[in-house]
């Protein structure tokens, strides 16, 4: 049983629910109050035990490397001006040894995957996407791992969403549930509402065995035109086991608008410095709000 100790972060997507936002800055970028999206994720990837981390990078992502490189100018500008709490935040984000590799065309993330093969060798990995970030007690990745370690087999992170919103994740049709653990028969991308074989979602947070990377070498492309994770998955599971896990946790979806504007209230909510003057704010939007409809 080999550990999983590489992790894969694909952040060379378009963006193009940010736009313009994102037409000169990655979406990775966007800050959730001052913290940009993909640090919340390299953070799980290291709480959970992972060693290495790959970042599938694309046109116009230079500064997420920028981010995790040392700012020399900027920290000793900071020791200068004795801002040793604001040092401590600036540090910390250089600390991880992070590699990194172009997709040279957005083609869809089951390629932007595919582009990490080498990194990966013949050994299981974890994929975590940006546009999830989830607060659980024990790390949403490391549930997977852990369960890796039990099962040998893949495991993909689910949640049940409403039925209306379907159309917009992998959607898997189980076949049989003991407590959080699913064995699944299909793995369907993006299926239209009336088709979906049930309201359970593939979540940004994957274990997989390296034989995905045989799949996705001849895999065609599928919805959107883009060649797809979730139908190179599928194909694993005709070949070997692969499980989906109901893991713990609240996930914030932080890959569109509305998702985003949330998951940056709660998360200022849940710090002392803002929460009190940020929940007085809301008190009062809300009554404005509320007399000027009348
Ligand atoms: P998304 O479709 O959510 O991201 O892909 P996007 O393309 O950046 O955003 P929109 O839909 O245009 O607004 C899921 C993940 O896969 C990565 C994205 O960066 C994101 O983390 N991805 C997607 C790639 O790395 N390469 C691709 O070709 C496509």
């Amino acid at each position: 049983m080999q550990k999983v100790k590489k992790a894969i972060i694909p952040a060379a997507g378009l963006g193009t629910r940010f736009l313009p936002a994102t037409k000169a800055m990655p979406k990775e970028m966007l800050p959730i109050v001052d913290k940009p999206t993909i640090q919340y994720i390299v953070e799980e990837a290291i709480e959970s035990g992972i060693e290495d981390i790959i970042i599938v990078t694309g046109k116009g992502k230079r500064a997420i490397e920028d981010h995790f490189d040392y700012a020399l100018e900027l920290e000793d500008n900071l020791v200068r001006k004795e801002k040793f709490d604001l040092l401590e935040k600036v540090r910390r984000s250089s600390q991880v040894d992070i590699h990194y590799i172009r997709q040279k065309e957005p083609k869809g993330l089951g390629h932007a995957i595919w582009c990490a093969r080498k990194f990966i060798g013949n050994e299981p990995f974890a994929v975590l996407l940006g546009d999830d970030i989830v607060q659980a007690e024990t790390p949403c990745l490391k549930q997977l791992t852990d369960l890796y370690e039990k099962v040998n087999s893949s495991v993909i992170g689910v949640q049940q969403v409403p039925k209306q919103e379907t159309n917009r994740y992998g959607i898997i049709d189980p076949v049989k549930q003991d407590g959080r653990l699913y064995q699944v028969r299909n793995f369907v991308e993006k299926p239209a509402v009336e088709d979906a074989p049930s309201n359970v979602a593939i979540m940004g947070r994957y274990v997989l065995t390296p034989e995905i990377f045989d799949i996705l070498e001849g895999q065609e492309t599928g919805s959107g035109g883009e060649i797809q994770l979730t139908d190179a998955i599928q194909k694993l599971n005709g070949s070997q086991n692969v499980y989906a896990y109901d893991f713990e946790g609240i996930r914030y979806d932080v890959g569109e608008k509305f998702g985003f504007i949330k998951t940056t209230i709660e998360m200022a909510l849940n710090r002392a410095d803002l929460r009190e003057d940020l929940l007085n704010y809301l008190q009062d939007v809300v009554e404005i709000q509320a007399v000027s409809k009348k």
